[in-house]
């Protein structure tokens, strides 16, 4: 019998009900243990997989790569810049040969509607299973070290109020991926999500509607609005961050008069103290430190940034083992 998620694409948690999320999160937990317990868990032994990389990275590419030493396979690191396709071989081209050579290919690629294009098209013509490291639209490996963090600081997420914060940031126009794939997974899991964001950052409509028909399917809520410190209030979890203009602004540009107006809306302690006495502060990380959040909060006893980075290691092992394993 083929294994249940063996050469499942892994682009968007929209594509794997809840009951497979729930598997991925219970296989995270479980590696998690073994990993803390210096166990074995060579599930891919002698199993490779690309790393393709249009981007920078510190916790995906090392998540991956250690990740999948410890199941006992092999990642091969790619900088797209020093392959063919930066000469224009097609994604087509590239998942074929590289489904020939190996069990798993995997891809960042951020360009504004153009990186979920190019992994779909991978995933159309690959024979292994393609895992999205984060494009334009998704950031699936994130949402799930998300998810098993939540669920792991407050136990029950049914009826949590999370809040997905614009936040100021100078250090370049970060996609919408790590918001919009929050937006739509929370919900799914019976949260009270609200995105925040000043005017003009608006996610696209259809990612609204999809996160709000996510919450009525699930028992959960979703509500946007203008206003930071309503977002704020009595929140059980606060996740500021910033992401650029993309849906309504395709321009490059990091810095521009929209974003200069919005300098107010930071993590401070001040907003700290709006939200619930136990509530929990989290960043995919990096942080553009001083700009979306100040040190004594990131810092602080409200901060689960670096457990939720752990994370990482453990979904992405999980993602791995489950789509490019035999068991
Ligand atoms: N959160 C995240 O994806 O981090 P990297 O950009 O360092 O991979």
């Amino acid at each position: 019998m083929k294994p249940l998620y063996k050469n499942k694409h892994f682009i968007t948690l929209e594509d794997w009900s809840t009951d497979e999320i729930n598997v991925l999160l219970e296989k995270s937990s479980a590696l998690k243990k073994k990993f803390k317990n210096n166990e074995d868990t060579t599930y891919l032994k002698n199993k490779s997989a690309f790393l393709m990389f249009f981007e920078q990275s510190t916790r995906t590419r090392n998540s991956m790569e250690a990740g999948l030493a410890q199941l006992g396979g092999h990642a091969n690191f790619l900088d797209t810049a020093t392959m063919q396709i930066s000469h224009g071989e097609t994604g087509r081209d590239t998942a074929v040969i590289l489904s020939s050579y190996g069990h798993g290919i995997a891809c960042r690629n951020c360009f504004w509607e153009i990186g979920n294009k190019f992994i779909r098209e991978m995933a159309d013509n690959a024979t292994v299973p393609v895992m999205n490291l984060q494009c334009d639209l998704y950031h699936p490996m994130q949402g799930l070290a998300d998810l098993m963090t939540i669920k792991e600081v407050k136990k029950e997420t049914k009826n949590l109020k999370v809040s997905i914060i614009w936040a100021y940031a100078t250090s370049h126009k970060k996609p919408i991926s790590v918001p919009l794939t929050q937006s739509l997974l929370f919900p799914r899991f019976g949260m009270d999500v609200t995105l925040a964001h000043p005017k003009g950052y608006e996610m696209p409509e259809w990612v609204i509607d999809k996160a709000k028909q996510n919450a009525k399917a699930n028992g959960g809520t979703f509500n946007v609005t203008n206003n930071m410190e309503e977002a704020y209030k009595d929140a059980d979890i606060v996740i500021p961050k910033n992401w650029g203009s993309w849906a309504s602004n395709t321009s490059d540009d990091v810095i521009d008069e929209a974003l200069e107006s919005n300098k107010h809306w930071k993590c401070s302690e001040a907003m700290i103290k709006l939200a619930k006495p136990d509530v929990a502060y989290m960043h995919a990380l990096p942080a553009d430190r001083g700009n979306e959040v100040d040190d004594s909060v990131i810092d602080g006893k409200h901060s689960i940034v670096y457990q939720e980075a752990e994370n990482r290691l453990h979904t992405a092992k999980a993602v791995m083992a489950m789509t490019m394993g035999d068991k």
